[in-house]
């Protein structure tokens, strides 16, 4: 879906450069991912990633469509051509790795449980499943549940509640439907603000995002890569790691 602006009958092979007019990318993300990724009241997609790509674009000579989607779709997604790239806080990992390709690494993070306040769970008890947990379908704590406490029969999949996103899952922790909420820590301390939530521990899993990309896309990785580098060394880092309060 490499688009060129405006419409002409430039074809995808033709490198913007011949023609004057910048290649368009489809950017995917999630539009509930706070601070890296999120959707305005009057729907306009903000953020440490977005900006952060918005700024890459500008410095690389491409323009950008920012498409929220569902979590659980965007590989597939990107793998039908849906999008070109998925840059919304997402983790490097091997088995996302069989199916796409990544950047260079932005960002490291580990997984945060929320509890509720007053609530006499230890993080030992998490880390030995004996808790209702809720986390979001698909994510990299989704697969931590699973590998650690799933598979090693400490935590029974009926009790590991799957949602559609965080907000959701931490809705049901208040509602004592779950007694935790595992997912990425910069993401669950701002989720929880002006809840009745606390944050218990962290769970050290040294995850790094990268912005994703088709395997065959290696033009497009080569871009983002040399954009990072930019962005990265730039004072518009400090500034946006400030503005999102992520320093
Ligand atoms: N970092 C975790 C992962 O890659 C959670 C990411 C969720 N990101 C999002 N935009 N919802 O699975």
């Amino acid at each position: 879906v490499t688009e060129t602006t405006p419409e002409t009958n430039v074809t995808e092979t033709s490198p913007a450069a011949q023609t004057g007019e910048k290649t368009r990318y489809i950017v995917g993300i999630d539009g509930d991912y706070k601070p890296y990724s999120w959707m305005t009241l009057d729907g306009k997609a903000t953020g440490f990633d977005v900006e952060s790509i918005q700024w890459i674009a500008d410095e690389m000579g491409f323009e950008v469509e920012i498409k929220p989607m569902a979590w659980d779709g965007i590989i597939p997604a990107l793998q039908q051509g849906k999008i070109d790239m998925v840059y919304s806080g997402m983790t490097i990992s091997p088995e996302r790795l069989q199916n796409v390709n990544f950047s260079k690494p932005y960002w490291i993070v580990n997984q945060a449980v929320a509890v509720r306040e007053g609530s006499d769970l230890t993080i030992e008890d998490v880390k030995e499943g004996k808790v209702v947990m809720g986390v979001q379908r698909g994510c990299t704590a989704h697969t931590w549940i699973d590998q650690h406490l799933i598979q090693t029969g400490n935590l029974s999949s009926d009790d590991c509640k799957l949602y559609k996103n965080v907000q959701l899952a931490l809705t049901d922790l208040q509602n004592k439907r779950v007694d935790a909420v595992m997912y990425d820590v910069p993401v669950i301390k701002d989720a929880i603000q002006g809840k009745p939530l606390v944050m218990l521990g962290e769970i050290q899993t040294d995850e790094e995002y990268g912005v994703a990309v088709r395997k065959d896309d290696n033009d497009l990785r080569a871009t983002i890569n040399e954009g990072l580098d930019k962005l990265m060394t730039s004072p518009k880092w400090d500034e946006l790691k400030q503005k999102y309060e992520m320093a």
